[in-house]
Parts: structure tokens; C-alpha cells; sequence
């Protein structure tokens, strides 16, 4: 081949590529994908994989736009805002959600999940996937399930190791009716309140602890705020990744692929993130300060919500939590 003739195929191919990526650049669609953690989270490392997903299997024909740390408000908000079409994409976890989807809170009942594994098969399971399809009845397309960790105590009182030490005390929890149960049978005062309310409801006082997976204790910082930490690893917490039915009435069948297998690569990302975090959190969280009780009678907590389980089983049926429990 010639040089001239070289150059000409170059300049040619340099051109098409110009071409092809303006008209996609030109053509690329807004999503606005909002959540309640930094970017360098769990919910910021399952945003990047789901939006690097679908921009990259799309050819750039969407543009994602990450809303972190609740900029877009709290999660309830962020739900609503799925419902009205005010944002096409959200990470959030199971907090408000049953308020949503009823369904869900029978995942968000204590001492449930045996172990990670146990919760990931389910969720990624045929209960799991059937859930994910209530959603639509309730205005939401929900994609995959990612993963916070196990739930954990923290408050500023005193160290808890039995549930009669958490009598009175004033425990943050979202706002999800298991949940309130849960820590109301317990003996504890627990308020619902919206997460970004909670770090200055700690820092004044009106709130004497929360409960959160590691993930969300070092992302937040707690130590700054909390001084003791009880390993109760009381309720699983997945997180589910939404997009709004008004957004994605408008995909065609490939797109509509390429958001739920960008969820599914996002939802990944999320349980590699916390398999990372869950190693070392712990030395992290006792290195700042805080004091953290490792001995717990899970068996006692879970015997002290005996009245509890009397509730969750006429809410949900005795069948779903057996067969949710004795799932492999
Ligand atoms: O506790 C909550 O509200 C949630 O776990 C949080 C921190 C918003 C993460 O989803």
C-alpha cells in the first residue's frame, strides 16, 4: 500500500470514529442515578459498575450522572422520586422500601439469614427474583439485589452485649416497620429517622445509637460520633438497584437488557466491595476509637424477640419465613 493511500484509510477511519461517537455523544440520554453514600461506598462502587455497564454496552448512548451522600434527599425521597420521574435511577436499601413493597420486609426480619451466602441465594434465588417483580405492581422496576452487610449496633451509652442492655436506650432505625418492631420488643426506644438526619441527631444527642453494616459505619465515619459497637449482626441488609417505569417504558428491548445486566454487574460490585470491607472494618472502626463488643449472644437476642416473630409470622406467613429460613 502506498503512504498517500495509507493516509487516505487513516483519515477515513479517524473521521468514521469522529462521526460515530459524536452522533453518540449527540444522541446520549441523561440518567440521573441518586444514593445515600460517598462515592467511594459500596452504593459508589455498585453505581460505577451499573453505569459503566450500560454506557459501555449502550455505545455511549447514555450518560449517567451520580447523585451520592443523598443529594437528591433521603431514600424515601429518592423512591418517590422514581414514582413521579424526577430521577430514572436509584441505589437504596431496604430502609423505607416496604413502605413501597410490602414483600420486602420479610427479608429485613433479625436473625433470618444464616450467613452472607444464605441471603445471597435467596435474594438471587427464585424468592428473591419474584420479589424483585412485585416491585411493578408499586410503580417501581426493581433489577437486582446488592448488598450492604450484616447490620451491627453502635450507640454512645454503654457497651451492649445482652438485649437487657439495650433497654431505653434511644436507637436511630430507618423507617421500616420490621424493623421498628424489632428493637421496640427488645426494650429499646427505636426512632425512624431518615439517614441524613442521623449524624447530627447523634452529634446533639436526641438519638443515643443506630444500627448499620460495617460498609456503612466506616463510609460514614460513626467513630466521629459513636462510641461503642456491639458485632449483633442482627438483620441482613441488601440494597436494591430501581430504575423509574416512566424512563424505561421509553428503552427498547436491547436497552432494557443492558440496564439489568448493568444492575446485575453493579449489584456485584456492591457484595465484592463488602466481602472487602467486611475483612478489615472492624480493625478500622476499634483503630479510631470506638470499643466494640465481639461476644454476643445472638441466641438471646433472638429468643428476646420471640413476640416479634408472632407478628412477622401473620404478616408474612409462616410458610415464606420457614421456607426463606431452611433455604440452602
Ligand atoms: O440506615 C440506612 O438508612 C441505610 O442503611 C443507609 C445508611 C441509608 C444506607 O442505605
Amino acid at each position: 500500500m502506498t503512504p498517500i493511500r495509507r493516509t487516505f484509510i487513516a483519515t477515513c477511519a479517524a473521521a468514521a470514529l469522529a462521526v460515530s461517537t459524536g452522533a453518540a455523544l449527540a444522541q446520549a440520554r441523561d440518567v440521573k442515578l441518586g444514593y445515600a453514600l460517598a462515592v467511594n461506598s459500596h452504593f459508589g462502587a455498585g453505581a460505577k459498575a451499573w453505569s459503566d455497564s450500560v454506557e459501555k454496552s449502550t455505545n455511549q448512548a447514555f450518560k449517567f450522572n451520580h447523585f451520592p451522600s443523598s443529594a437528591l434527599g433521603g431514600e424515601r425521597e429518592l423512591i418517590e422520586g422514581l414514582q413521579l420521574g424526577t430521577v430514572e435511577a436509584v441505589i437504596v436499601s431496604t430502609g423505607a422500601l416496604s413502605n413501597f413493597v410490602p414483600d420486602v420486609g420479610a427479608v429485613d426480619i433479625p436473625f433470618l439469614f444464616r450467613d452472607t451466602a444464605h441471603a445471597r441465594a435467596v435474594l438471587d434465588g427464585k424468592f428473591g427474583q419474584d420479589l424483585l417483580a412485585k416491585f411493578r405492581a408499586r410503580g417501581l422496576i426493581a433489577l437486582a439485589w446488592g448488598e450492604q452487610g450484616f447490620r451491627h449496633l453502635t450507640n454512645n451509652k454503654r457497651a451492649v452485649a445482652k438485649p437487657e442492655d439495650l433497654k431505653g436506650l434511644k436507637i436511630r432505625v430507618t423507617e421500616n416497620p420490621v424493623h421498628i418492631t424489632a428493637f421496640r420488643t427488645l426494650g429499646a426506644s427505636p426512632t425512624p429517622m431518615s439517614w441524613p438526619e442521623v449524624i447530627g441527631a447523634l452529634q446533639q444527642g436526641t438519638i443515643d445509637g443506630q444500627e448499620n453494616p460495617i460498609s456503612v459505619i466506616v463510609s460514614a465515619k460513626l467513630w466521629q460520633v459513636q462510641k461503642y459497637m456491639t458485632l449483633t449482626s442482627h438483620v441482613y441488609a441488601p440494597m436494591a438497584l430501581i430504575v423509574s417505569p416512566g424512563f424505561w417504558n421509553t428503552l427498547n428491548d436491547a436497552q432494557k437488557a443492558a440496564f439489568t445486566e448493568g444492575a446485575r454487574t453493579g449489584a456485584l460490585a456492591s457484595r465484592q466491595f463488602v466481602d472487602e470491607v467486611e475483612k478489615k472494618g472492624v480493625e478500622e472502626i476499634k483503630s479510631h476509637g470506638m470499643q466494640v463488643v465481639t461476644e454476643v449472644d445472638r441466641a438471646a437476642f433472638k429468643a428476646a424477640m420471640a413476640p416479634a416473630y408472632k407478628q412477622y409470622a401473620t404478616k408474612f406467613g409462616q410458610k415464606t419465613l420457614d421456607d426463606i429460613g431452611s433455604a440452602k
